[in-house]
This record gives structure tokens, sequence and C-alpha cells, in this order.
């Protein structure tokens, strides 16, 4: 059986692709910061779900917490990287843009720079996180969270690179979901806001192709197709 660990599964994208790895015959790893709701995922599947609470801003635990759960699964083949913060901040409150930033930067770092070493170790392994199309232009309503999907774009970008020239056996993938209805997908006025299950197939299709880079769903590529191209000067004003 593959091994697999699904940090930020709790709710959400996260919680559909925990799921469908199980139907798919995986051991997974579950994380998140609401034991109750890790707890509840394992009573449908008590032999696949092994559960780990931590929050992934305590960077000193996180890595511990990981640790433990790659020790209890025999192995780790995948890591998928949800967990994820963000909030309309048009009044800039600056504890909103701390969150997000040692959420989506600081504790992102923490599980990828731990996730790429250990891959590192055994020399494969596939590393999966859930940026964003919104990592692609800034963002007047939501600074903090644009800038920091651009910081995971460009790391997982680096890492790549890092891996590539070594010729490993590890593989980077950069999902980048346009709207998906769930937690964190709030606010009026929203657009195309995609189905979870929908969104979760068409990611799981992308990790079992390796891909690099995707965008789901597919009508959100051709907004992000749009998004790199629009002129800084008409952006400005949009
Ligand atoms: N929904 C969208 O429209 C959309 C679009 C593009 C990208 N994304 C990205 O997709 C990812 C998943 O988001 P989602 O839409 O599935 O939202 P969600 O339902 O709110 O899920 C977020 C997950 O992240 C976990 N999490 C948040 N902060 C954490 C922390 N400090 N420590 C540990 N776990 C934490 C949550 O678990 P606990 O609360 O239990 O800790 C939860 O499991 C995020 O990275 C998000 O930026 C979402």
């Amino acid at each position: 059986m593959k091994k697999a660990i699904v940090v930020g599964a709790t709710s959400g994208i996260g919680k559909g692709l925990a799921k469908l790895l199980v139907e798919n015959d995986y051991k997974v790893g579950i994380t998140g910061r609401r034991t109750e709701l890790l707890e509840e995922l394992k009573s449908e599947n008590p032999d696949s779900y092994f559960i780990q609470t931590f929050d992934i801003t305590d960077t000193k635990t996180a890595a511990e917490k990981l640790e433990q759960l790659t020790t209890e699964l025999g192995g780790l083949d995948l890591l998928i990287l949800s967990a994820g913060t963000g909030d309309i901040n048009n009044e800039l409150d600056f504890e909103i843009e701390k969150r997000t930033i040692d959420t989506n930067v600081v504790g992102f770092t923490c599980i990828a720079d731990w996730t790429l070493k250990y891959f590192e170790k055994q020399n494969y392994g596939h590393f999966v996180a859930i940026s964003s199309i919104g990592g692609l232009r800034g963002s007047k309503h939501a600074p903090s969270y644009n800038a920091s999907k651009a910081y995971q774009i460009n790391y997982l970008e680096g890492m790549r690179q890092k891996v590539t020239q070594r010729k490993e056996q590890i593989f980077i993938t950069d999902i980048r979901p346009g709207l998906v209805d769930t937690e964190m997908a709030k606010g009026e006025g929203l657009f195309w806001v995609m189905p979870v299950d929908k969104t979760v197939r068409q990611i799981f299709k992308a990790i079992r192709k390796k891909r690099k880079i995707a965008y789901v769903t597919k009508r959100w590529g051709l907004i992000a197709t749009i998004l790199k191209f629009i002129p800084g000067s008409v952006y400005d004003r949009m």
C-alpha cells in the first residue's frame, strides 16, 4: 500500500483528497488543528487513516508530528500540503495579514522543507502543494493572501529546480485552483465556484500524471491565461 500525508485534511480540498486517496488504496495520515474532525474522518475507515493534530505555524512541533506520522504509516510516498488560510482584508488589519503570512509562508515553508529533506534522504517521493490562481496577480481585497500564494508558487519552482538538477526521483506538483466551494471561499459576488468533488478529482488526476503545474478546474486555466496577460496599467484599474 502506498503511504500519503494530507496536511490540512479537516475540511475542504484536503479532506476531499484524503478520501479519494483512501478509495485508491492509500494509507493516509491526516492533520489539522481540529481533532474532532480528524476523528470523524477516521471513523469512516479506521484502518486507513492515521491522525496527528498540529498547527503548521508551530514550526518545531510540526516537524516532530510529521516524523511521528511517517513512522506510524511505515514510510511516505506522497505529501499533499493543503493547509492554508485567507481572508478579505480591505482595512489592512495587520492581525489578518500576520495570520496569513504565518500560515501560508512560514508554516508552508516548514512543511515543504521537512518533506523535501525526507524525500531527498530516501531519494524518491512526490510533494504536492495547493497554491492558488490568486498567486498570479496582486489583490486589493486580500493583499497578503495573493502575495503568500505568489511566494508558494515561486518556492515550489525553486524546489523543482533543485530536484531536477540532481536527477532525483522526486516530483513537485503545484496545484493552482480557482474558486472552490469550501469554508475559505467567502464573500459576495463569487463566480464559477467549483464543487469540491469535481476539483479533487482533477487534482488527483494531475497528481497521478506527476504534473508540474495544474490549474483546476480546467475553465480556471483559461482565467489564469487571461490574468497573466492583462497589462499592469489595466489591472490597476480593475
Ligand atoms: N477554496 C478556494 O476557493 C481556494 C482557491 C484557491 C486555493 N485554495 C487553497 O486550497 C487550500 C485548502 O483550502 P480549502 O479551500 O480547502 O479551505 P478550508 O476548507 O478552509 O481548509 C483549510 C484547511 O487548512 C487547515 N489549516 C488552516 N490553518 C492551519 C494551521 N495553522 N495549521 C494546520 N492546519 C491549518 C484547516 O484545518 P484546521 O482548521 O482544522 O486546522 C483545513 O483543514 C488552501 O491552501 C487555500 O489557499 C482554496
